[in-house]
């Protein structure tokens, strides 16, 4: 196998083998905010990544994807149903998302999740070039550093944690903490959305491992793991460039003829997930329709809510009851031919994803909680002219960024009804001044930015941060 002097491992790779609608097989860029941020990053530069490309089969041999090596690690159908859909997505995703549904804990679980990172740390050992750097992403890998570490102990490992870190009483209740906490500190940098999150690593790695630790430094034996905040971003200047595309102006105004021209277009884009409070924004835009504060001829709700972890119990369940209250909406409010709710469960492509953000004048992101939410910053970095308002949950990590957004607390009824109405109504200037701050920060702090600090925090010798950071 080639070696690369930088390698990603990430449960998914970002391409993911997908059944055509026509049943044919086919390949499409993998959902989720990973690997919308890390993608275009690696494009043509010297790197490799390990992940699984999706399917229980044997890891299918894939092509160089824009440049970069894919390495592809494969998963068994137990593998997925107790790695992937259980200890992943029903143990650590809803516990380090403040329980808002209940983790479940099963010892089988566990061992295939011991199994499936021994798996990726073996691929990774086999990827990465003598002293090279590997960089191990979010929550199916927290095993990862520390089983690479026992196998190559010459490289670089860094770890980024994509979601929330929970504060020590919700983590404390995972039977195997000692283990997890463990398994992260294999790496020399351990990187979070948010300072919280960090300051509940270390309280959480002195309590239960009882090595002392600050919010930014650990010491483990010889070696200081250092941790710290990296807020993820997006390519602000390739959106926005894409959004003054005249294909996308072009299909923008189509989008909203379409519509019938609406005084008003909201748009909310979501990964069908019972994070991401859909449900409950929902249900606010039934009342606020119900009261008559809101009119269906005048105001336009798209949803899009793309599936998602669809055998994962939630989320089908959610699935179910969001298409039962979009559907008691429309029959509710709705004419003939003007719905109440635009609703879409289909992966949307990139240029009509941001002709979408074009023709919102309020984008609505109101997760009951999230790591980040790159759809928030996507729809800022669109937003060229400074127009439009964004509703933001105070629970998503772009809010503490994002100061100048309309921010409400998503399991406050009557507090997001309010701000949905506050942002449709805002006058232009007091939208401008807000979106003009909002995009001015991601003018600054974007994608690159964001690399440029955590390598150049993880690769002292300095080699590695230029040479991604320049190119693409
Ligand atoms: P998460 O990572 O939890 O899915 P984020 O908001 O951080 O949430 O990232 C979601 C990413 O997926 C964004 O880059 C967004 O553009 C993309 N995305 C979300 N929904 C769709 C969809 N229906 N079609 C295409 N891309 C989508
Ligand atoms: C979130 C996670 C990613 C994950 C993505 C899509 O962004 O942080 O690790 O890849 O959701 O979820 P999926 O289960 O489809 O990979």
């Amino acid at each position: 196998m080639r070696q690369s002097p930088l390698v990603v491992v990430a449960n998914r790779l970002p391409i993911d083998d997908s059944m055509a609608p026509d049943g044919a097989f086919e390949w499409r860029r993998s959902p989720g905010g990973l690997v919308s941020a890390l993608h275009p990053l690696l494009r043509h530069t010297p790197a490799a990544w390990v992940g699984w490309a999706g399917g229980t089969g044997p890891a299918p041999d894939l092509p160089d994807v824009d440049g970069v090596r894919m390495h592809s690690v494969p998963l068994t159908g137990d593998d997925l149903r107790d790695h992937y859909e259980g200890f992943a997505n029903s143990t650590l995703w809803p516990l380090y998302h403040d329980s808002v549904e209940q983790p479940e804990h099963h010892r089988r679980w566990w061992e295939a999740y011991q199994r499936v990172n021994q798996r990726f740390a073996e691929a990774a050992a086999a990827a990465a070039e003598p002293g090279g750097l590997v960089w191990v992403q979010d929550y199916h890998l927290q095993l990862v550093p520390g089983l690479l570490r026992q196998l190559r102990p010459d490289l670089r490992i860094g770890f980024f944690l994509h979601v929330p870190f929970p504060p020590p009483e919700l983590f404390m209740q995972l039977p195997r903490r000692a283990e997890l906490l463990g398994g992260m500190l294999g790496a020399d940098l351990i990187g979070f959305q948010r300072a919280q999150a960090a300051h509940n690593f270390a309280q959480l790695v002195a309590k239960v491992l009882g090595v002392p630790a600050t919010d930014r430094s650990i010491s483990v034996g010889d070696r200081v793991v250092r941790i710290g905040a990296f807020p993820i971003a997006v390519d602000t200047a390739e959106v926005a460039a894409l959004a003054a595309e005249p294909e996308v102006a072009e299909r923008a105004s189509r989008l909203r003829r379409d519509l019938g021209d609406p005084d008003r277009v909201i748009l909310s884009v979501d990964r069908m997930d019972y994070t991401k409070g859909i449900e409950q924004r929902l249900k606010a835009y039934r009342e606020l329709l119900a009261s008559g504060d809101v009119k269906v001829h005048d105001t336009v709700l798209i949803q899009v809510a793309v599936r998602s972890r669809d055998r994962v119990a939630q989320n089908q369940i959610l699935r179910d009851r969001v298409e039962h209250q979009v559907g008691r909406i429309n029959g509710e409010f709705g004419r003939v031919g003007e719905p109440a709710i635009h609703y879409l469960s289909q992966p949307v492509d990139r240029t009509e994803l941001v002709a979408l953000y074009r023709i919102a004048d309020v984008m609505a992101v109101t997760p009951l909680r999230d790591g980040m939410n790159l759809v928030a910053k996507e729809y800022v970095a669109a937003r060229v002219d400074d127009t439009g308002a964004l509703l933001l949950s105070e629970f998503a990590g772009a809010a503490a960024e994002l100061e100048q957004a309309y921010l409400v607390n998503p399991h406050d009824l009557e507090g997001l009804k309010q701000g949905l109405l506050a942002a449709l109504r805002a006058t232009p200037d007091d939208v401008a001044t807000r979106m003009r701050a909002m995009r001015e920060h991601l003018r600054h702090n974007d994608i690159r930015a964001w690399a440029r600090s955590y390598l150049s925090a993880l690769d002292v010798a300095g080699s590695l941060p230029g040479r991604l950071t320049t190119t693409g």
